[in-house]
């Protein structure tokens, strides 16, 4: 597979694509993608994890794979029960990717159009910060069921999080809800601690009409975890922020019931 090659858009088997995403960089898009994938697989679902992020892919490292020689080892790749693509299986780690906006907006399409994904009941898509190629990319041309938004507590956060919401509304892709990461503590006693102003995410769903998702707690294993290679769901099933986020799988199953399923993907010429 290349991204040169011109885009076959088509996702027969794939009954849900949700994308997550944020107008904010480093509010835990990946960790929230990578672990909900996780917990949709618990769930019972078949899933894929579509890394977006062609610049800075966070897939990788989060599921301990690197490059692979595509001669020999087909795509998607699959860890820990789940399906995965990344710019990060093609090229070198290290080797920075230097393309222009229609590179970006190719290689997501072809990693949405010509990967094999099979029959799939949820693809997340992890998305890059910000509202640029690979956002308009995708809200144009995939069938999303809708997007995700992860947002932390603070309100300088939620000033970005609004922006990504209105471009999501813009191109017509439905907001399944809100999720606020790093929302609180839990403490050895137990006792939950609010780090920030807590409250943001449930501002903003409420701001915009769409549920609040989840709160998931800030752990210091999330970051480990994402670091080493074994999500937070899967090395510490019981930890409550692995625990929100089986619940956050839930609410999207339930969410993402109510939506019409994946449609066939649009022709989308360059
Ligand atoms: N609930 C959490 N508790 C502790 N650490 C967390 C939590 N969520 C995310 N992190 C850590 O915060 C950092 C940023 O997370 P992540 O890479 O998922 O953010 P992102 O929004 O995808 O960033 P980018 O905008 O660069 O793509 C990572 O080191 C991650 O492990
Ligand atoms: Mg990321």
């Amino acid at each position: 597979m290349s991204p040169e090659m011109p885009p076959k858009m088509s996702l027969p088997g794939v009954k849900h694509v949700v994308a997550v995403a944020s107008g904010k960089g480093g509010v835990g898009k990946s960790t929230v993608a990578a672990n909900l994938t996780l917990a949709l697989h618990t769930a019972g679902k078949q899933v894929g994890l579509m890394d977006a992020d062609i610049y800075g892919p966070s897939v990788p490292i989060m599921f301990g794979l690197g490059q692979v020689n595509p001669q020999t080892t087909p795509f998607p790749l699959h860890k820990y029960g789940v399906a995965l693509m990344s710019m990060g299986f093609m090229v070198d780690p290290n080797q920075a990717v230097i393309w222009r906006g229609p590179k970006v907006a190719q290689a997501v399409q072809a990693f949405l159009g010509q990967i094999p994904w099979g029959e799939l009941d949820y693809l997340v898509i992890d998305l890059p910060p910000g509202t640029g190629d690979a956002q308009l990319t995708l809200s144009q041309s995939a069938p999303l069921t809708g997007a995700v938004i992860v947002t932390t507590p603070q309100e300088v956060s939620l000033i970005d999080a609004r922006k990504g919401v209105r471009m999501f509304q813009e191109v017509r892709v439905p907001v399944l809800g809100v999720v606020e990461n790093m929302s609180y503590f839990v403490g050895d006693d137990g006792k939950r601690y609010d780090l920030f102003r807590a409250g943001g995410g449930r501002k903003l769903a409420a701001e915009i009409g769409v549920p609040l998702l989840g709160e998931l707690p800030i752990d210091p294993r999330v970051a480990e975890c994402g670091d080493t290679g074994e999500p937070m769901v899967r090395k510490y099933p019981d930890a409550p922020v692995s625990k929100a986020y089986l619940e956050l799988a839930q609410t999207v199953i339930r969410e993402t019931a109510q939506r019409p399923a994946a449609g066939p993907l649009p022709e989308v010429s360059l």
